[in-house]
């Protein structure tokens, strides 16, 4: 009899303590879901384009992109590259500026559409007709971009000077539309520091397949490889570098221009903010390429002609 006791109470002891497990590993499974419920900013989730992908984060420093832009039939197509990439970049701004006297339909289309309106922002400012390739000019004939760059950078001047000045740290960043551009190299922005400017490799650019930074074993940058000019102060693509917004409320000067000779705009700016060994080098010790120059051919639209005369074209009606 007194065993049967003994037994059955050893029976409730167990019953118990499966129940307290139970109870233990139900609530818990319910704070699970109660945080899925307010999904923290860096989960999965975010990455594959919840709410917070379109909105600006304020965690890390902002990183204004600079990106010229002009009307030609693959221009969609290279913004809509673009903005893909920028949408899984959630501290980059978008600066767009067209190359145009006043903003168009389409670039006010794809910013609404990629959801991207909230970070980023529509300027224009038209390249000056004797500065504007012409025709059948080869592209390295005139410097492209500045007209553009120079806005955007008043822009972003004023921006930062609005907006904590100093005190906040961000980036600045000239993204060409048509380079390649991996997500993680916006991740690797967000490590320059202040009164720094961040460089890494560029692929496909001045006749190598890679164009980067040398360093020394301290990690020093002793100079750059490049093939094209080599005596450029600063033989980088612009695809390569980007600045501490401290150095341009610094130097108010710093900008891009006409006057100087072609290839030179990178040194141009740079010239006004830092010295090669004082360059911070990211991507890895310069080891890792996350940025392509890559360059889209123009289409043949030889069955376009006609019809744009006859007044049937494809696309009427349509946005391409
Ligand atoms: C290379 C560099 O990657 C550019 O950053 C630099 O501005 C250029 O050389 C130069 O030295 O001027 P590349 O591929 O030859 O670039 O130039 P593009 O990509 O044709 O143009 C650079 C940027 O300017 C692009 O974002 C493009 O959309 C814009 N652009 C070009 C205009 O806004 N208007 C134009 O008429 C032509
Ligand atoms: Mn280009």
């Amino acid at each position: 009899m007194n065993q049967e006791i003994r037994i059955k109470t050893k029976h409730f002891y167990a019953v118990l303590v499966i129940l307290g497990f139970l109870l233990i590993y139900s609530l818990s499974s319910n704070n699970g879901c109660d945080s899925d419920g307010q999904s923290s900013p860096n989960s999965e989730f975010a990455a594959a384009g919840g709410r917070e992908a379109f909105l600006l984060n304020q965690k890390g420093p902002t990183i204004y992109a600079i990106t010229p832009t002009y009307a030609r039939p693959v221009q969609k197509a290279e913004l809509t590259r673009l903005s893909q990439v920028i949408r899984l970049s959630p501290n980059v701004f978008w600066v767009l500026v067209e190359d145009a006297d006043h903003g168009s339909e389409l670039v006010a289309n794809l910013l609404r559409r990629s959801g991207l309106e909230e970070r980023s922002v529509q300027l224009f400012a038209k390249t000056p007709t004797n500065f504007k390739l012409q025709g059948k000019d080869p592209n390295w004939l005139k410097p492209r971009g500045v007209e553009q760059r120079n806005k955007a950078l008043d822009w972003v001047r004023r921006e930062l000077a609005a907006n904590g000045g100093r005190e906040r740290h961000s980036v600045v960043y000239f993204m060409d539309d048509d380079n390649t551009y991996s997500s993680e190299l916006f991740g690797e922005m967000s490590k320059i520091e202040r009164n720094k400017v961040g460089v890494w490799p560029v692929g496909l650019v001045g006749g190598l397949m890679v164009e980067k930074p040398v360093l020394n074993r301290d990690g020093i940058v002793l100079g750059f490889n490049s093939a094209w000019r080599p005596e450029r102060p600063f033989p980088l693509d612009m695809a390569g570098f980007a600045i501490s917004s401290d150095l341009l409320l610094d130097n108010p000067q710093a900008q891009f221009s006409y006057e100087v000779e072609r290839g030179y705009q990178e040194s141009e700016i740079l010239r006004h903010l830092t010295i090669v060994h004082e360059m911070q080098p990211l991507a890895n010790k310069c080891t890792d390429v996350l940025v392509w120059h890559t360059r889209t051919e123009n289409p043949k639209l030889d069955a376009e002609k006609p019809l744009v005369k006859a007044g049937k074209r494809s696309d009427a009606g349509l946005e391409v």
